[in-house]
């Protein structure tokens, strides 16, 4: 595929004034995107569990004007620090969007979950904005089908933030080219339909170790795969990964399932702490939570599976079967181990909607 496909070149148009929403979530890696290449590629392809309750809600407001402009605001309130992630966003879209240099924008956003949860809201808020846009397009372009719509939103979504092209899809989401799934592309990812029907209703509580500021932004994390000691083997590997998850994922092979995914976790940390400058974002409590839920599930016989993305915080995954023991380890023993006892209780989600 290539990126010109997404280039909008109509010659002449006039945008009417008017606005738009959608609503995208989060999602969490099973096998991680940690590293990339030039104008967003990712050095190796991923695969996400889209969420359903955290989610970015956003709605843009837009008119004709001489040149572009735009202003955030976060529950009605303007919030500055928002726009240069949006600047960079849409300096790195305009060429495939050129109508948006025409524009004057009112951004209005927020999230389901606390903006200082320590968890990333670059993927939601990223996608929904991508979103708004192919909207304003598909007011120029009223030909343009659902699949190009989607293909175009993710496309953008991805210049915004890596992780961000996955949310624009339900359940399950490839990104990356691979040869275990078919048509998967570094441009946009694609949704993989073809999983046990045990991961339709898979549950992700999310674990509040820390909500402070992350220490390393994931974009620095990703440069410091370049000259990495390990990355040839680790870009290897997440190919590996990702051919026998799709195997346990069609076959609802928990156990290996489990395996793969916290491996993937595991190694995403390594690379942290084996890279030029090292650095730590696992918390002593992270460790706690892992060390407790590994116990519990041996005594059980459980498939409660943990995974990290790029912070402190605990993801448990586990089979909506598993519910009530997951809560009961929950409430009786991790909580302890969370700032102010937070938790967030996720699942497996359709993906953006337009509201
Ligand atoms: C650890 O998508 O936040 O969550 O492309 O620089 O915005 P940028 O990075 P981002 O990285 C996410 C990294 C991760 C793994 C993943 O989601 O695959």
């Amino acid at each position: 595929m290539e990126a010109s496909k997404y280039i909008f070149n109509q010659e002449s148009y006039s945008v009417n004034a008017g606005e738009v929403t959608w609503e995208s979530p989060s999602n969490i890696a099973l096998v991680k995107y940690w590293g990339k290449k030039e104008n967003q590629i990712p050095a190796n392809p991923s695969i996400s569990f889209t969420l359903n309750n955290c989610h970015t809600l956003t709605t843009v407001k837009y008119e004709q004007a001489e040149q572009l402009s735009f202003e955030v605001f976060v529950k009605g309130k303007r919030e500055k620090s928002f726009e240069p992630k949006i600047e960079q966003f849409f300096s790195r879209i305009k060429e495939y969007t050129p109508f948006i240099v025409n524009l004057k924008l009112e951004i209005h956003t927020e999230n389901t979950f606390p903006h200082s949860s320590g968890i990333a809201s670059s993927a939601s808020g990223l996608s929904a904005l991508a979103l708004c846009i192919v909207s304003i397009e598909k007011e120029l372009d009223s030909t343009m089908s659902d699949a190009f719509f989607k293909g175009k939103a993710s496309f953008l979504a991805r210049l915004g933030s890596g992780s961000a092209c996955r949310s624009v899809y339900p359940e399950l989401v490839v990104w990356g080219e691979n040869t275990s799934f078919e048509n998967s592309s570094d441009l946009i990812a694609s949704p993989f339909s073809g999983a046990h029907e045990v991961f339709k209703d898979f549950q992700d509580t999310i674990l509040l170790v820390d909500k402070g500021q992350k220490v390393v932004s994931s974009t620095v994390g990703h440069n410091l795969m370049h000259n990495h000691p390990f990355s040839e083997q680790r870009f290897a590997q997440a190919h590996n990964n990702l051919k026998d998850l799709k195997k346990a994922l069609i076959e609802g092979d928990l156990k290996m399932f489990t395996k793969i995914v916290e491996s993937e976790a595991l190694t995403l940390h390594a690379m942290m702490m084996t890279s030029n400058p090292y650095f730590i974002l696992m918390k002593p409590n992270t460790l706690k939570i892992i060390e407790k839920v590994w116990e519990y599930r041996v005594k059980h016989n459980l498939n409660l599976t943990i995974t990290l993305d790029a912070g402190a915080n605990v993801h448990l995954l586990y089979p909506k079967s598993e519910s009530e023991q997951a809560l009961a380890l929950i409430e009786g023993t991790l909580i302890d181990f969370c700032e102010n006892k937070g938790y967030i209780c996720d699942e497996v989600g359709l993906g953006s909607v337009k509201v």
